[in-house]
């Protein structure tokens, strides 16, 4: 398999989480998405896509999970969906609920980095959400990749944590102080990626002992530049005070720092 090897151990590791996700998540989507009006995206994303005509188009979600939110786009729009990530658990899972619900919505287990040409001058509209971004060390390389896979006058709309959270400690980890979640205790300025061994249940929020993830920080101005530079045209960018990483949401009430943002792209006529 053509990969790097972070990415491979990363593999391993979302797959362990798959099984973590499943035991604490509280819904059955494979219910919930009978019901076709039933979408599980907040109203920040909802508005967003609401300013796209999605009808009849077709929508990517890369580093999709289980699904869950490109099946509530192609559920509630009419649209066509294709869903890419590297666990074979969540892509099994994500193709079992679009089965059951007759959703029409596909899903391909492969690292982004190592899809090729064959989905150049595909997609109307491609989506990044919560916790995507940061498993990509190079995103020159992803957003090339994104720039030839949308179609001419496609659209890209990012959702993502916010990389001001970079410089702040979770409430596991040693650096944190409750009575200062504030305290700066990492340099944005980053450039040795993250290896944890903690998990990653944003569902349950419980920790374990598990295999290692590795990802990577990136500065908003990474994350501009690299859209910017391949054809596509940011329309909107906007920073929220909530939390969409499901680790800081005790910062919300405050409103002090941004803990997410959304960037509407679109790439140009030709
Ligand atoms: C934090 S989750 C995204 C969560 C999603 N927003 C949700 O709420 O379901 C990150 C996802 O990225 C996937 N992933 C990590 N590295 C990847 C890669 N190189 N290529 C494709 N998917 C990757 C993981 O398998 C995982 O499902």
């Amino acid at each position: 398999m053509k990969t790097d090897n972070y990415s491979e151990k990363n593999r391993e590791a979302w797959n362990e989480a798959a099984s973590v996700h499943k035991k604490n998540r509280k819904v059955d989507y494979s219910v919930l998405f009978k019901n076709k009006d039933y979408s599980m995206l907040d109203t920040t994303l909802s508005s967003l896509l609401k300013k796209i005509s999605l009808s009849g188009r077709t929508v990517a979600q890369l580093c999709c999970n289980n699904g869950r939110e490109l099946l509530s786009i192609v559920n509630t729009t009419g649209a066509t969906g294709v869903g890419f990530d590297i666990s074979d658990e969540f892509i099994a899972e994500a193709s079992v609920i679009a089965k059951s619900a007759n959703l029409d919505c596909r899903f391909v287990r492969t690292n982004i980095y190592d899809l090729n040409t064959e989905y150049d001058n595909t997609f109307d509209l491609i989506l990044f959400t919560a916790g995507a971004l940061t498993w990509f060390h190079d995103l020159g390389r992803l957003f090339e990749l994104v720039g030839r896979m949308l179609r001419p006058e496609g659209y890209l709309v990012v959702y993502e944590i916010h990389p001001f959270t970079n410089l702040l400690a979770l409430k596991e980890e040693p650096a944190y102080e409750a009575k200062n979640p504030y305290k700066i205790v990492y340099r944005y300025f980053r450039n040795d990626p993250w290896v944890s061994d903690t998990g990653a249940d944003y569902i349950g929020k419980t920790t374990y002992k598990s295999k290692t993830f590795t990802s990577f920080a990136h500065k908003l101005s990474d994350i501009i530049t690299a859209i910017g530079s391949n054809k596509i045209t940011i329309k909107e960018f906007t920073e929220y005070p909530h939390d969409v990483s499901a680790s800081l949401e005790s910062l919300e009430k405050d409103k002090i720092v941004p803990l997410s943002y959304t960037i509407l792209g679109q790439k140009s006529k030709k």
